[in-house]
C-alpha cells in the first residue's frame, strides 16, 4: 500500500483524516454484504471528516450511492462536482424539491405533505422527481406508519402514473440494530417485508429495497436486501461495545485527533485546576495545557475523566473542559510546550480510541468523532490522486 507521510503538524490541533483507511473499509464492508450496493452515509460532514474528501474516497473504493440527512448537503456534493446517486432524507416544508430534481436527486417521502411539494416541484421542474418511500417499521422517528402506507403508495403511483415521480427506492430505517439479538430487528424485518410487499403489489418496481446502516450490515446478514446505508462503519468506528470492536470487524478508524501542548508549568501541591477547581493537585506537579475545549466538540461532561495520551502516558483531563482548553496532570513529567497530545485515534500508538472517549463522556463513538468542531483542520492524507487507479495506490 502507498503511504504518503502525514504533514507537518499545524501549531495548535489537527484531525488527521486516513483516506486509506476509510477505502480500506468501505471495502471491509462491502465484502460483509457482497450481493447489495452500499451507500457512503456523508450526512454532518461525513460524521465529522469533512464530507466531499470523504465522498470522493468511499466512491473510489466501491461505494455506489451517497446518503446525506438534509437536502443542503446532498446539493453542497452535487456543487463539489460529486456525480452518481445521492440519496436524502430529511426534509422539511419549503425545502429545495426543485433544485432536488434538478440536480438528479433520490428524495425521501415519508409522508403525504413531503408527496404533495414533490409534486408541485416536478410540474415547474417539468421533470419526474426521483422518490423514495420511506417506510417507519417501528423506529417511531421520521417514515410513514404502516396504517398510513397504503394511501402513501397509491398517492405515489398516481403520481407515477401522470410522470410526476419515479419511485425508486422502498425503505426504512432500524431502531435497535446495535444491540445484537434485539427483538425489534427480527419484527422490523417483517414490518419491512409486509410493506415492501405491500407497494409491490400496488405497481410499485424498486430499483433499491434498504433498511441496515452499520450495526445491521456488520451483523444481520438478512437485513441487507439491495442495499446497506453505512455510516460510522466505515469511519472506523464501532455502531456499539456490544457489537464489538472496529478490529474485530477489520475495520479502521479514519479520524485522528491531535494537538500541540501549548504549556507546562510546574505547580505547588493544593493547586486549583480550572473552572470550579473540581481538581486540584495532590502533589507538586507539572500541568499541560492543551488547546482544545468544547468549542472544538471536547465534550465537557468528559471533564476529569476524557483520556489523553502525552509523553508517551495516558493521562486523564484534570478539572473542567473550558471553551478552547483543558489542563492534564503530568505527574511531575517534564514534556516540552509542542509536544503532541493524542486525544483518540487507531490506537496503533498507544492512544486513547472515540470508544475510550465515549465511555468517558458517557455517549456514543458516533457523537465523538461528529462533534469536532470547524476551527479544528482536518488534514487529510492517504489521497488517492486523481490521475491514479485507486485498485493500485492501495496495494
Ligand atoms: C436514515 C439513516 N440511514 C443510515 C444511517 C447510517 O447509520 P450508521 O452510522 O449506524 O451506519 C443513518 C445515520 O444515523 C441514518 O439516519
Amino acid at each position: 500500500m502507498s503511504q504518503t507521510p502525514p504533514p507537518p503538524a499545524p501549531p495548535r490541533a489537527r484531525a488527521e483524516i486516513d483516506l486509506a483507511a476509510l477505502r480500506a473499509n468501505v471495502r471491509a464492508l462491502r465484502a460483509r454484504a457482497p450481493r447489495s450496493a452500499l451507500m457512503a452515509v456523508v450526512k454532518s460532514d461525513a460524521y465529522g471528516h469533512g464530507m466531499v474528501p470523504c465522498a470522493r474516497a468511499a466512491l473510489a473504493a466501491g461505494a455506489t450511492w451517497l446518503g446525506t440527512a438534509t437536502p443542503h448537503e446532498a446539493l453542497a456534493l452535487r456543487a463539489a462536482g460529486i456525480g452518481g446517486r445521492i440519496m436524502c432524507w430529511l426534509w422539511t416544508p419549503g425545502d429545495p424539491w426543485r433544485e432536488g430534481i434538478e440536480a438528479d436527486l433520490d428524495m425521501a417521502v415519508s409522508g403525504l405533505w413531503a408527496l404533495k411539494e414533490v409534486t408541485a416541484a416536478a410540474r415547474q421542474a417539468g421533470a419526474p422527481a426521483r422518490v423514495q418511500l420511506k417506510a417507519d417499521t417501528g423506529l417511531g422517528r421520521n417514515g410513514c406508519q404502516p396504517a398510513d402506507w397504503p394511501a402513501l403508495v397509491a398517492a405515489a403511483r398516481a403520481a407515477e402514473d401522470e410522470g410526476l415521480v419515479e419511485i425508486t427506492g422502498l425503505w426504512s430505517h432500524f431502531a435497535c440494530a446495535d444491540e445484537p439479538g434485539h427483538p425489534s430487528i427480527a419484527a422490523q424485518l417483517d414490518v419491512f417485508r409486509d410493506m415492501v410487499d405491500h407497494a409491490e403489489k400496488a405497481g410499485v418496481e424498486p430499483e433499491v429495497r434498504h433498511i441496515a446502516n452499520s450495526p445491521a450490515t456488520l451483523s444481520v446478514p438478512e437485513s441487507h436486501f439491495d442495499l446497506v446505508r453505512t455510516g460510522i462503519a466505515m469511519y472506523g468506528v464501532s455502531p456499539s461495545p456490544e457489537l464489538g470492536t472496529p478490529a474485530d470487524f477489520g475495520l479502521r478508524p479514519v479520524m485522528t485527533l491531535a494537538a500541540s501542548v501549548a504549556l507546562v508549568k510546574q505547580v505547588p501541591a493544593g493547586h486549583g485546576v480550572s473552572y470550579g477547581h473540581h481538581y486540584v493537585t495532590g502533589a507538586e506537579t507539572t500541568l499541560g495545557l492543551v488547546p482544545l475545549g468544547y468549542a472544538d466538540g471536547i465534550p465537557r461532561h468528559a471533564s476529569g475523566r476524557g483520556p489523553v495520551l502525552v509523553g508517551g502516558q495516558w493521562r486523564r483531563i484534570a478539572g473542567r473542559v473550558a471553551m478552547d482548553q483543558f489542563v492534564v496532570d503530568l505527574g511531575g513529567q517534564t514534556v516540552e510546550e509542542g509536544a503532541e497530545a493524542l486525544l483518540f485515534g487507531p490506537g496503533d500508538r498507544g492512544e486513547p480510541t472515540a470508544e475510550d472517549w465515549a465511555r468517558a463522556a458517557d455517549t456514543i463513538a458516533y457523537e465523538i468523532v461528529t462533534r469536532i468542531g470547524a476551527r479544528v483542520p482536518r488534514v487529510y492524507v492517504n489521497e488517492v490522486p486523481e490521475e491514479c487507479d485507486e485498485r493500485t495506490a492501495d496495494e
